[in-house]
C-alpha cells in the first residue's frame, strides 16, 4: 500500500518527523510510507493554480496515486503549521486531488494534550468543500502522542514508549482496513 505522508514541522529535531521515520521503519513490507516535500512548495497563488509550477504537480500527483495519506504535525497556536495549511491548499484546487482520499491524522507534542486542537482544525479542513478527504473516523482513532520528548529516545530519535506503540500499530491496522473498505 502506498501511503504518502505530510509532516508539518521543517524542524531537523522534530518530533512529528521522528514519529515518520518511526513508522517508515516499523511498518516496512507492509507500508511504502513516502514523504511528501511541503517544504519546497511555494505559497499558494490563485493565479497560478491553473497551470502550477512543477513541485507542485508532483506534490499534487503523489497524492492523487497514493493509496491513503498521513498528515503528522504538530500543533501551532492551536492550529495547523502555515507550511502544511499552504500544502492543503495547493491540493484543494482545480483538480482537488484530496476528495475521496483516504487519511489519517496524528501529532506528537511536548505539552499534555497532544496537539488535540491542531487535530480539529485539520478535521474541519480536511472536510471543506475543495478537500472532502475520507477521514478514519474519531471515536478512539486519533493518535495523540503527548509528553512526546519522553517517549522518543534522544540517542536514536525513535519512538521508544511501548504502549504508545502499540496503541499506533492497531490504530494504522484500523487505517489499512478503512483504505481497502474505501478504494
Ligand atoms: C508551538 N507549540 C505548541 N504546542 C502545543 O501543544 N500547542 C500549541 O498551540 C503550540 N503552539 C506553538 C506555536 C509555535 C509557533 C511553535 C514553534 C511551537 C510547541 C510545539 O508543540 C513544539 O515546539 C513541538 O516540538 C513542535 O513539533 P516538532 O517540531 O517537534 O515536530
Amino acid at each position: 500500500m502506498n501511503i504518502v505522508t505530510l509532516v508539518g514541522s521543517l524542524r531537523k529535531e522534530s518530533l512529528n518527523m521522528q514519529l515518520f521515520k518511526t513508522m517508515e521503519e516499523r511498518y516496512q513490507g507492509k507500508l511504502n510510507l513516502t514523504l511528501a516535500d511541503i517544504a519546497s512548495l511555494p505559497f499558494f497563488d490563485q493565479d497560478e493554480e491553473n497551470i502550477p509550477p512543477q513541485v507542485v504537480k508532483e506534490f499534487k500527483e503523489a497524492i492523487s496515486k497514493a493509496d491513503g495519506v498521513m498528515i503528522i504535525t504538530p500543533e501551532y497556536n492551536w492550529s495547523v503549521p502555515g507550511v502544511l495549511k499552504n500544502a492543503l491548499d495547493w491540493a484543494s484546487r482545480v483538480d482537488k486531488v484530496f476528495v475521496g482520499k483516504p487519511v489519517m491524522a496524528l501529532g506528537a507534542t511536548p505539552g499534555m494534550l497532544g496537539t488535540v486542537r491542531a487535530q480539529m482544525h485539520l478535521r474541519e479542513i480536511l472536510s471543506s468543500p475543495g478537500i472532502q478527504a475520507k477521514i478514519l473516523p474519531p471515536g478512539g482513532n486519533e493518535v495523540l502522542v503527548g509528553m512526546a520528548t519522553q517517549k522518543f529516545d534522544q540517542q536514536s530519535g525513535r519512538l521508544i514508549d511501548e504502549g504508545t506503540l502499540s496503541f499506533l500499530d492497531s490504530k494504522v491496522e484500523a487505517f489499512v482496513d478503512f483504505i481497502k473498505k474505501e478504494n
